[in-house]
């Protein structure tokens, strides 16, 4: 039994000016009807039975639009509200109390509710083969083979192949986000994978690693969970015992020391995952899953390109017009207008922390 378990608390301001403090990438409506996070739910919906529905675990002030969407979809789910964000580890260490809550130990698919993926049919066969290994006790996660020495993602170096079912290997080696120069040697080197941010395994192995490598966190997020509040859909947990919770990552607080092979932790494994995965965190990889012209144009909305190349132009609302542009993205909406060089993307939260100090 596989449950889904979705992640949906960071606010993506690298997607200014369309992703708002209020209203975070993830619920936004980029490339279909459907919003990142709805895509998400959908994508999984062969590999899951109906009776068991999905845990997203959430910040409390996007309570709303995450059960109108879910609701516009005829979903249910359990909602987990976080009165403040905590990073990833106690987010799914939330999602794996609830999970396990109810005397069962389901597999969780672990996904952020803000990536992109292009096959959706090699992605949920390469997660049949996660479960597999999430059945067998083993902490799963899904690789990504580089083109960059990207360093907001988590590198994975693959060891032995597995034998079984699909394509598996043993981790030798997992560092979160590591420097430009680390960076650039391991894709070079050919031996990494990125990390996906998917992980699957069962409830209980999430508890019992994270018992073992970050013994505060699992204490703390239970004191959260034993003072909830159920008020619908909705789980609220303890405010102030929340709070108290420390904040960390499920990379950092968990996989790093699983890598390492530490004693009496699972197992880690990568799969390798190619089905046109990405993590929409800037415009430049934005523009990447969107369909290209000759010139490497993309757009979104109602766009005009004259003499432009590697340009991508999104309009929410007015017609837009690039002419003679070349590494450009032009990000147009009915407030804010963003014209930036395309190997500048990341820097758009340099100007997010600009507008919050002239609020
Ligand atoms: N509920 C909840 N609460 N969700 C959270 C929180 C939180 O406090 N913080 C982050 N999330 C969600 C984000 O919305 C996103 O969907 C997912 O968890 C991952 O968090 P990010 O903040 O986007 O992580 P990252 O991009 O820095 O790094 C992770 O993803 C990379 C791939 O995109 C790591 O797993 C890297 O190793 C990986 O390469
Ligand atoms: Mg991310």
């Amino acid at each position: 039994q596989i449950q889904a378990v979705i992640l949906s608390g960071g606010s993506g301001t690298r997607l200014w000016p369309l992703s708002r403090e209020n209203y975070p990438k993830q619920l936004l409506t980029l490339l279909d009807n459907d919003s990142l996070l709805q895509s998400t739910l959908r994508r999984v919906d062969p590999l899951i039975g109906t009776e068991c529905s999905p845990i997203l675990v959430c910040n409390e002030e996007y309570r709303f639009v995450i059960a109108e969407q879910l609701r516009m979809m005829g979903r249910r789910g359990s909602i987990l509200l976080e009165p403040v964000g905590k990073n990833t580890a106690p987010a799914l260490t939330l999602a794996a109390l609830e999970a396990a809550s109810h005397g069962q130990d389901p597999i969780l698919l672990v996904m952020p509710a803000d990536h992109a993926i292009i096959n959706v049919q090699d992605f949920q066969d390469t997660v049949r083969t996660g479960a597999e290994h999430a059945a067998a006790g083993k902490i799963v996660t899904f690789g990504i083979v580089p083109d960059r020495a990207e360093t907001g993602y988590g590198y994975i170096k693959s060891g032995a192949v597995l034998e079984g079912f699909g394509s598996a290997f043993s981790i030798e080696q997992f560092v979160e986000k590591p420097d430009e120069a680390t960076a650039q040697q391991y894709v070079v080197s050919g031996n990494y994978f990125w990390n996906s941010g998917l992980f699957m395994m069962r409830a209980t192995v999430w508890l019992n690693a994270i018992a073992k490598t970050r013994p505060d966190i699992l204490s703390s997020c239970k004191q959260a969970w034993d003072g909830q509040q159920r008020d619908g859909d909705f789980v609220r947990v303890d405010k102030l015992k929340f709070q108290q919770v420390p904040s960390d990552s499920i990379d950092y607080a968990v996989m790093e020391h699983v890598a390492r092979g530490a004693d009496n932790l699972p197992a880690g494994i990568v799969i390798p995952l190619n089905a046109g995965w990405s993590d929409v965190g800037a415009w430049d990889s934005f523009g990447k899953i969107l369909p290209q012209d000759n010139a490497g144009n993309s757009h979104l909305g109602d766009v005009l390109f004259n003499d432009c190349s590697n340009t991508l132009a999104v309009s929410s609302g007015r017609l837009l017009a690039c002419v003679g542009l070349q590494n450009i993205a032009v990000i147009e909406t009915a407030d804010a207008v963003l014209v930036i060089d395309k190997s500048k993307t990341q820097d758009v939260k340099k100007i997010v922390e600009q507008l919050k100090v002239q609020k």
